[in-house]
């Protein structure tokens, strides 16, 4: 249901991102990026970047632009489970190796990356137990995953984000894309989903431990900043 919902609205995704955040999505890319890179310490003169439901390639994007600043070299992988969202990134970030696939069951070897980001994906996975033991696996030992999501903020900010979200979002997006029922879907996996603390909780199960948590303006974004191991 998911990869139909997002093969749906490929074509208008990143129109639809750029109306409904007033742009702000790209700033929340650019300091996830930013502050996974005050972190990361490359063990290697080369690294490896994957990006886990890397949409229509934004955040790789904004990596390699990040990367080159600090003078690191890189490769750079995306997956997805949505073809026509994988049509869009291959213009886009052509640098990229775009593999066909899902979070839950990597086609990747064990501790293969040294930097991993999700952005506005783990909302979406069927099994997130399961995509979580991927991540884990597919991280080099020490490796940096780096988690940007939606999520509602108690604070008064917070809260006048999430009444535009859900009243004025699917409006939007209905009208840009012609399915409004992807945006409905949007509103109600942000509301099923765990708050930050919560989440970082299911991550450290897993054997990860939280370096940050850190909400973006308006509060309604926020990046969980872990680290593989202890
Ligand atoms: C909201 S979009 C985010 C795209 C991109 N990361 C961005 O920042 O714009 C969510 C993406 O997750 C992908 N996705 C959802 N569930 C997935 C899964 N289980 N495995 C891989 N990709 C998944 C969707 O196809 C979609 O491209």
């Amino acid at each position: 249901m998911v990869k139909e919902h997002f093969n749906s609205i490929a074509e208008r995704y990143d129109l639809v991102n750029r109306l409904i955040s007033l742009n702000l999505d790209r700033c929340w890319r650019r300091k996830a990026c930013e502050e996974a890179l005050k972190v990361l310490s490359p063990s290697e003169d080369k690294i490896s970047v994957l990006d886990v439901a890397c949409g229509t390639g934004d955040m790789l994007r904004c990596l390699r632009k990040k990367l080159a600043e600090k003078g690191i070299d890189a490769e750079f992988y995306g997956l997805d489970c949505s073809e026509n969202m994988l049509e869009v990134a291959k213009k886009k970030v052509p640098f990229a190796r775009l593999v066909h696939g899902f979070a839950e069951d990597m086609p990747f070897r064990d501790e293969s990356f040294d930097l991993i980001t999700v952005a506005f994906g783990v909302r979406n996975f069927s099994d997130r137990e399961k995509a979580i033991g991927e991540l884990y696996r597919v991280l080099k030992p020490s490796g940096v995953l780096a988690v940007l999501e939606f999520s509602r903020n108690p604070s008064f900010l917070g809260k006048t984000a999430w009444f535009y979200t859900k009243s004025v979002v699917p409006l939007i997006g209905g009208l840009v894309t012609g399915d409004e029922e992807a945006y409905a879907y949007l509103v109600r996996s942000i509301r099923r989903f765990p708050r930050p603390k919560e989440l970082s909780k299911e991550f450290e199960r897993a054997g990860f431990s939280t370096l940050r948590l850190r909400w973006f303006f308006p509060r309604i974004a926020f990046l969980l900043l872990l680290r593989k191991g202890r």
